[in-house]
């Protein structure tokens, strides 16, 4: 399996753009270790020619664009094959917006999602310029699907949603409540190999049925949001605690470091930075501490075979 990190970053990217933090400031005058990093979302592939996205961020244009395998082949084409949505925040859903020229697009999504990116949203009629410009595959929990490419032929790869503590969409919140379907895991098992890549980019509790999830993949992407749960309210930027806003933190006792650790998976990958935590920096104590606990930290470009 081949995979391709085209974005790392959490919603607002880094820098961002009202941010004046040191990570934000250093990385603009480029004064601290840390390279900038667009709003997550990771290729993968079989073949090396048929892709799948995990999330489609803000970003998606500049990410297509940074990375040849996802340009067309012809007139009007994309490698492209459908999007995956681990929940329906704007950071994992906008860029589908963004999709919009007259192409069909396929989505897999769980119910909740789909239904959150699609009711009484005025401008999701761009995606339905013509019959079936979207095609929504459902994610039902706990269930292993193929991944399918457009005429049903079969891509190599299935997927298998597991549900994740999370919180709905900001957007939606105030409009109902959480639902277990608005927040995913997905499990990515290459047919031919049985290679398995674990993706968990928003995790709002590490649970019983999240680490058998992860249990037994090859590789494991996991929330690195925020090293420490008061990081936002310690640096002046915002009330909110990490768990507030549905994500443990790296560090800490209850933190995943500690939490994963006896987990048996090879490779363990922290996405989703926001662009307050340490981990950016290459050179923080923190980073030392991730590294030397057998994760890497997730940045723009990083591509390898699973
Ligand atoms: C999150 O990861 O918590 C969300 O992307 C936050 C947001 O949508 O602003
Ligand atoms: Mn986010
Ligand atoms: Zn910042």
């Amino acid at each position: 399996m081949r995979v391709r990190i085209l974005g790392s970053a959490a919603g607002g990217g880094f820098p961002q753009w009202n941010c004046g933090c040191p990570n934000c400031r250093g990385v603009r005058s480029r004064s601290i270790n840390a390279t900038p990093r667009t709003q997550e979302s990771v290729a993968v592939s079989s073949d090396g020619s048929e892709w799948f996205l995990l999330n489609a961020s803000p970003e998606v244009r500049q990410q297509i664009e940074s990375f040849a395998p996802l340009h067309p082949r012809s007139s009007r084409h994309s490698p492209i094959r459908a999007v995956i949505l681990t929940n329906g925040d704007l950071d994992h859903c906008l860029g589908l917006l963004s999709l919009r020229e007259s192409h069909r697009v396929t989505v897999y999504a769980t119910e909740s999602v789909r239904r959150g990116f699609t009711e009484g949203n005025a401008l999701y009629r761009t995606l339905e310029r013509f019959e079936g410009q979207v095609t929504w595959q459902s994610l039902p929990l706990g269930v292993e699907r193929l991944l399918e490419l457009d005429d049903a032929r079969a891509s190599g790869l299935t997927i298998e949603a597991i549900a994740v503590p999370g919180k709905a969409p900001v957007h939606l919140e105030r409009l109902r409540s959480t639902l277990p379907e608005d927040n995913i895991a997905v499990r990515i098992r290459e047919t031919a190999t049985g290679r398995i890549l674990a993706y968990a980019s928003a995790v709002g509790e590490i649970t019983p049925t999240l680490c058998a999830a992860l249990a037994g993949s090859d590789c494991m992407f996991f929330d690195g949001t925020f090293w420490s749960d008061d990081e936002l309210i310690a640096g002046g930027l915002g009330t909110k605690r990490a768990e507030d806003m549905a994500h443990v933190p790296v560090g800490g006792v209850e933190g995943s470091l500690e939490a994963l650790r006896r987990l048996a998976v090879p490779r363990r990958i922290y996405i989703h930075l926001n662009n307050t935590n340490p981990l950016l920096r290459e050179d923080s104590p923190e980073r030392a501490k991730a590294e030397a606990a057998g994760w890497e930290v997730a940045r723009d470009g990083m591509e390898f075979d699973l």
